[in-house]
């Protein structure tokens, strides 16, 4: 029997604590931290998540600003936007939810955003200041939360083995990034990793990191007793049921540790969201 995760909780504390700074800024007469949350067209598993960080937003007190954008909108209109929010003394932090149209340039609007209100990491500037190991990155939320995780549950890094199954630059790469700046050995593997060589590759790890979007991918053979496992994957099936990459009914009784698939990492994820939008208002009143 593993120990669970329990990210709904940890991300329940972390928002408590977001929530009491934000009242003592109120009290102080300060502004309120402002988050701006642009969706372009109606996806409908982005627009769930939308309105999950806008409502994390309202429960501690952030000032969020949702703009929804048509599908049809030019690539030039989400830039134009981009600049009067980054122009906007009252937002601290932008996101716009990927995936976009195929007809926006995904990099043009990541590099468009100020560093200084990319409450998602994505940045160049910020990707690379994570690749340095600079403190001052702004983060990715999801690996940061998977690292929140670790800590919490007393999970150690220093000279252990991880493994993280995908490269994407919102999930893999930033977490193998992190597990490095936390002394682990990081191995990553990806869709050309010969798929007969991928269970003995994550067998080996002490902390399995699941990042594919392949409901189920992770097996019995995939694991062993000492291991942490974190499931980043999001995935409905067929039924309607939301799961994870690791099959956890037979994986659980084998491993360590395991974050459920829904309360795991997606609600830290979230919480990672408001502390970063925090975080870029602190720097930024503070210049
Ligand atoms: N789509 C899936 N995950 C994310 C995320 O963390 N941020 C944004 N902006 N879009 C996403």
């Amino acid at each position: 029997m593993a120990i669970i995760i329990d990210g709904a909780k940890l991300a329940q504390e972390i928002r408590t604590e977001i929530k009491n700074e934000v009242k003592k800024l109120i009290i102080n007469n300060k502004r309120a931290p402002g988050l701006a949350v642009i969706q372009i067209g109606a996806d409908p598993a982005s627009t769930i998540y939308v309105r999950n960080k806008i409502k994390a937003c309202a429960e501690v007190g952030v000032e969020s600003f949702g703009f929804t954008l048509q599908n049809t909108a030019t690539e030039q209109e989400v830039l134009s936007l981009i600049s009067d929010l980054n122009a906007d003394s009252r937002i601290d932090g932008i996101l716009c939810q990927l995936p976009l149209p195929v007809h926006i340039d995904q990099n043009k609007i990541i590099f468009a955003i100020a560093p200084d209100k990319d409450v998602d990491g994505f940045h160049p500037y910020n990707v690379g200041l994570l690749s340095m190991g600079n403190p001052n990155a702004l983060v990715a939320c999801t690996p940061q939360g998977c690292i929140k995780m670790l800590k919490a549950y007393g999970i150690p890094t220093r000279g252990k083995r991880a493994v993280v199954v995908g490269r994407s630059n919102i999930v893999g790469r930033p977490m193998a990034l992190l597990l490095l700046g936390l002394d682990c050995t990081v191995t990553i593997t990806h869709s050309h990793t010969p798929a007969e060589d991928l269970p003995a590759i994550c067998r080996e790890a002490d902390i399995l990191v699941a990042a594919t979007g392949k409901a189920g991918l992770i097996t019995p053979e995939f694991v062993n007793s000492d291991q942490v496992i974190l499931d980043v994957g999001i995935s409905r099936t067929t039924n309607g049921k939301i799961v994870g990459d690791v099959d956890f009914t037979a994986v659980e009784p084998i491993v360590k540790a395991i974050t459920p698939v829904p309360g795991g990492v997606g609600p830290v994820t979230i919480a990672m969201l408001l502390k970063n939008t925090l975080a870029s208002y602190r720097r930024r009143m503070a210049d």
